[in-house]
Order: structure tokens, then sequence, then C-alpha cells
């Protein structure tokens, strides 16, 4: 008897799979006292170089020789993006077979349909490798911490932001050369889109949410905002007021228990620990009411930490296979998924970091603390630099106590009509739970 596993691409990660699984066999076997078998690696290329290549005769350009193959029990899903992926996923389910994906976008989008096929075939789901490529953040919240209920989850779900939000903290690089710069180092795609505005980690905060909250919320309901429009400037200012800026994903309860699920640049404590969380690295802080602040922290993609966190779930079915015991743990965690409204932006309350650029004159100060006492904003700090020499602007940074969005983007709108405000204003929000 033996579980047997079939592949759906070897680029980055299946390399890493197809690796592991042909290279540690012994070893998983000892572990476990039950072999995990490869059996086809489904491709595109099958010619084409890998990061490792498996022997020729694994290979296969027919997805379906793995898909409804009822020699095959798993099914990995590597290929990224939603079609074939999805068709293939519901295919597989359909047959019996279990599903492992590291496949954020496909769980995000079409997460509602797959997981309730799995239900319907009795099969299971499982994605440890989808969110925080190494880190086993979703075993750590389905079964470590299941008996909690959350108040909050922080992360730095995206390495190559975290990379490009690093060299331009420490050495001062603009957002273009740093991405540049991470492309070069391969921590970035040569199209970013997907990471640098914020939509990858979004998907992996869908997830966690799920997960915690027992809701899978739509991407059109979340507020998510990337890092492209960052200046150096900002990050120096930031640095200035005791604050690192990085990517951080929200999902919480506020004080009136209503769900916050949000995505976009935020200041942190210098001294926290989350803004030492440094180059590609991933790092989820997650609060529950028994367990109190649980860190987890290490490789968020790569072929090897992303390979272990697959292999982790093929260990999981192989011995859900052995004793013949499916769905042990519901795939998201819970029983039932409800449908709860996330809240609007717009009723979110933090505080804000502004710089106001506008132009060296007296009075200029007052006129925008007035705009914002009007809303009901008040500040904590204001700094007014000196102009630099030849420039008729000056930046006046200011960081506000609590307020709610809304009330920040009226005052915003009506101090960026005077005539002393010369570009538009421009806002970070200002973590205070951390
Ligand atoms: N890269 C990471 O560090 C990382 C970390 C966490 C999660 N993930 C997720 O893991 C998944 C895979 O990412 P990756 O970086 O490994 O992608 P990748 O390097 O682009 O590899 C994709 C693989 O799928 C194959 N493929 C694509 N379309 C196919 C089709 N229609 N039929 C057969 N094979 C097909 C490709 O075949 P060929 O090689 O022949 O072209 C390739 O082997 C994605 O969902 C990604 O979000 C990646």
């Amino acid at each position: 008897m033996k579980t047997t596993v079939g592949l759906l691409g070897c680029g980055h990660v299946g390399s890493g799979v197809a690796k592991m699984l042909l290279e540690d066999h012994d070893f998983i076997n000892e572990k476990m006292g039950w072999p995990l078998a490869l059996a086809k690696i489904a491709v595109r290329r099958p010619q084409a170089d890998r990061p490792y290549n498996p022997p020729a005769d694994f290979l296969t350009t027919d997805p379906y020789q793995i898909v409804g193959n009822r020699e095959i029990q798993v099914v990995v899903e590597l290929l990224g993006g939603l079609e074939p992926a999805r068709t293939l996923a519901l295919e597989a389910i359909e047959s019996g077979q279990h599903l492992v994906t590291a496949n954020k976008a496909l769980l995000a989008h079409h997460g509602r349909e797959i997981f309730a096929a799995a239900a319907r075939h009795k099969v299971e789901v499982l994605f440890e490798a989808a969110v925080a490529g190494g880190i086993p953040i979703i075993r750590t919240l389905k079964e470590g911490l299941s008996a909690n209920r959350f108040r909050h989850i922080f992360g730095i779900l995206n390495g190559t932001t975290n990379y490009i939000l690093t060299r331009m903290t420490r050495d001062g690089l603009t957002f273009q050369a740093a991405l540049a710069e991470a492309q070069a180092a391969g921590y970035a795609e040569a199209d970013p889109t997907l990471d640098v505005e914020g939509l990858d980690a979004a998907h992996k905060l869908i997830l966690l949410t799920a997960l915690a909250y027992g809701t899978l919320p739509a991407l059109e309901s979340l507020h998510v905002e990337g890092i492209t429009r960052l200046t150096p400037e900002d990050i120096a200012y930031a640095r200035e007021l005791g604050y690192v800026i990085k990517l951080l994903a929200v999902s919480a309860r506020d004080e009136d228990g209503r769900l916050e699920v949000r995505l976009h640049p935020a200041m942190l404590p210098r001294t926290h620990i989350l803004a030492e969380i440094s180059g590609p690295l991933n790092a989820v802080l997650v609060s529950g009411h028994a367990v109190g602040d649980v860190l987890l922290n290490g490789a968020g993609a790569g072929m090897m930490p992303t390979a272990s966190s697959v292999l982790a779930d093929l260990m999981d079915l192989a011995r859900t296979d052995r004793v013949n015991s499916t769905s042990r743990v519901p795939s998201l965690g819970w029983s039932i998924l409800r449908d709860e409204p996330v809240k609007l932006m717009s009723e979110t309350k933090t505080a804000y970091y502004l710089r106001f650029t506008v132009a060296d004159r007296p009075g200029v100060l007052a006129a925008i603390a007035k705009l914002l006492a009007e809303r009901g904003i008040s500040l904590a700090q204001v700094i007014q630099k000196n102009p630099l020499p030849g420039q008729e602007s000056v930046n006046l940074v200011m960081l506000t106590h609590l307020a709610q969005e809304k009330n920040l983007m009226a005052a915003l709108a009506d101090s960026d009509r005077l005539e002393t405000v010369l570009a538009p204003t421009r806002l970070i929000r200002v973590e205070t739970r951390l």
C-alpha cells in the first residue's frame, strides 16, 4: 500500500516538490511508515531545463494522465493562474482525488466553489504553501490555535514588496530602483504588478481571514493598496517619527466586533518586531484570546521552502489515506463558512501620517489644522521642513490621533482645494495596535 501523487506543473515550486518526493523518498517513508510515491508530472514543455530535472519518463504534456487517474490519490496543482488550474482542480475533486495547491489566486477567486466541491466529494483540499511559502501558518491557525477566538492577524505576506521596502528604507532607493534590483536578484517577476499592487498579499489575506474568522471575503470587499506610490521622502519622514513602513495585511475584529480586512502600506513603530522583518522574508503575528500573541516568520517563497509546505500537506494526506479517514479537519478549519460583511474602509479608524506640499507662507499650517479640526481630527505631531534652496514649496508632515477614514478623506478633499496646498496630500495609515 502507498499514497500516489501526480504533479501539475514543474516550475519553481513543482521542481522542489519533485526533488523532495524523489530524493527524500526513503526518509519520508521511514518517518511515516507509509510510502509517498510520485507517479507523473504534467508540464507544457517537457524538454525545458528546470531548477530540478526529474527523469524524463515522469513527464507528460497531458494533465489527464493525472487528473481522473484512479491510480493517483493526490493531485498537486502547481500551475498558477486561474485557468486551466480551476477546471483541473474541480475535475480532480469530482473524480475523488485529494487536492494540494500553492495557488492563492485560485483559492481567493474560486475557493467557495472548490471547497464546496471537496466537501461534496469527501476529499481534502490542502494549501499550506499558498500563504507565506515555507511558514506553516495554515496548520497553525487550523489546528495549533484552533481553540482561539482571534483578536487580530497582522501579516507581511509578500516577499517582493518587503524586499523593495527594505532597500528603500535602508539605502534610500526609489521604488523604481529597488524594484529593478529585486528583479535582478530574482525576488520580483518581470511583470511585478500582482506583487507591487498588493493583489498577491490580498489573496493570502483572504485565506487567513477564512481560517481565523470562518468567512471567505470577496476580493472586491477589501481595501487593497500597493507600494508603488511610496517615496524615499515619506520613508525618511517615517523614520524621523520613529516608524518603519511595511505593506501590512490586517484581518481583525474591531471594538464592536466588526470584521476589518485590509491591505495597504502602514507605519509600524520602529521597535516592533514586525518592523524587523526584512528582505524577502514574511511574517504573521496572530493574537488569540487564549494564547496571546504568536509570531511566525521565515521564507515566504522560493523553491525549497514552498516545497516544504507542499510536502507537509502530502504527508498529512498520506496519513489520512493510511487510516482511511477523510476530512479529519475541514479544509478551512470550520464546519460551516458564514457570509460576514467586511467593514467598509470609510468606517475604519486608524491614525494617519499626512504629508502636505504647501507654499512657504504664514498661516498655512493654521488653515489646514482648522479644516482637520472641523472634521474632528486632532494632531499628535507636526513637522515643518525648511524649503530646499530654489524651491517654493515646503513639506508639512502631520501625525493624527485616531480618526475615521471618511472624515479624514473629507478633510483632505477640503485642504487640497486650498490655494496654498500645491500638490495632492500623501497619506499613510499608522497601525496603533502594534
Ligand atoms: N514561486 C514561489 O516561490 C511560490 C511560492 C508560493 C506559492 N507559489 C504558487 O505556486 C504556483 C506555481 O508557481 P511557480 O512559481 O512554480 O510557477 P512556474 O515556475 O511558472 O511554473 C508553472 C509550471 O506549470 C506548468 N504549466 C503551466 N500551464 C500549464 C498547462 N496548461 N499544462 C501543463 N503544464 C502547465 C509549466 O510548465 P513548463 O515548465 O513546461 O512551462 C511550469 O512547469 C503558483 O500558484 C504560485 O502562486 C509560488
